[in-house]
């Protein structure tokens, strides 16, 4: 089942999310839905206060629905640990049309649970450290044009307000 995914202006994106406690058919259900969502979208990764659940749970897959072994559902996830840095263009499901260039460390490694609540350790180089540290971000209420100057934030914080007075948001 697609869920419809909250966009910028919602306030459910700027807060942090609630721990998971219960592994249960509820919580395999919407990750299922979420990785539709995500592969339906498309995009890298999706987190749940992106379709408008309060709680700890990220999906990625860096080959968008390519390589079945990419998936990646982590409940939980906390960056253990952070090296290097990238500076690539990075996007959001949540803020459609927009990109920009945002520092990320190089690689990862990630703590957390699997869906069943197995506690599991995952590293992310490239591309998935930057994904994971995007998604992770969500789960505070971090957006990654948080880590914008002032000046390239606002600019598109404008066009998206232009957006939402034209019904285009
Ligand atoms: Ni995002």
């Amino acid at each position: 089942m697609f869920l419809p995914i909250v966009k910028y202006g919602d306030p459910i994106l700027h807060q942090v999310c609630e721990p998971i406690t219960l592994f249960d058919h509820e919580l395999e259900k919407l990750s299922k839905n979420m990785v539709e969502t995500m592969y339906a979208a498309p995009g890298y990764g999706l987190a749940a206060p992106q379709v408008g659940l309060l709680k700890r749970l990220i999906v990625i897959d860096v080959s968008v629905g390519e390589k079945e072994e990419s998936l990646i559902v982590v409940a939980n996830p906390e960056l253990i640990n952070a090296e290097g840095d990238q500076f690539e263009e990075e996007g959001c499901l949540s803020i459609p049309s927009f990109t920009a260039r945002v520092h990320r460390p190089y690689r990862v490694i990630v703590s957390g649970q699997d869906i069943h609540g197995k506690e599991k350790v995952f590293e992310g180089e490239g591309v998935l450290s930057r994904v994971f540290a995007h998604e992770i971000d969500h789960l505070n209420g971090v957006l990654f044009i948080d880590h914008l100057g002032a000046i390239k934030r606002d600019i598109i914080k404008r066009k998206i307000r232009k957006k939402v007075r034209a019904g285009e948001w």
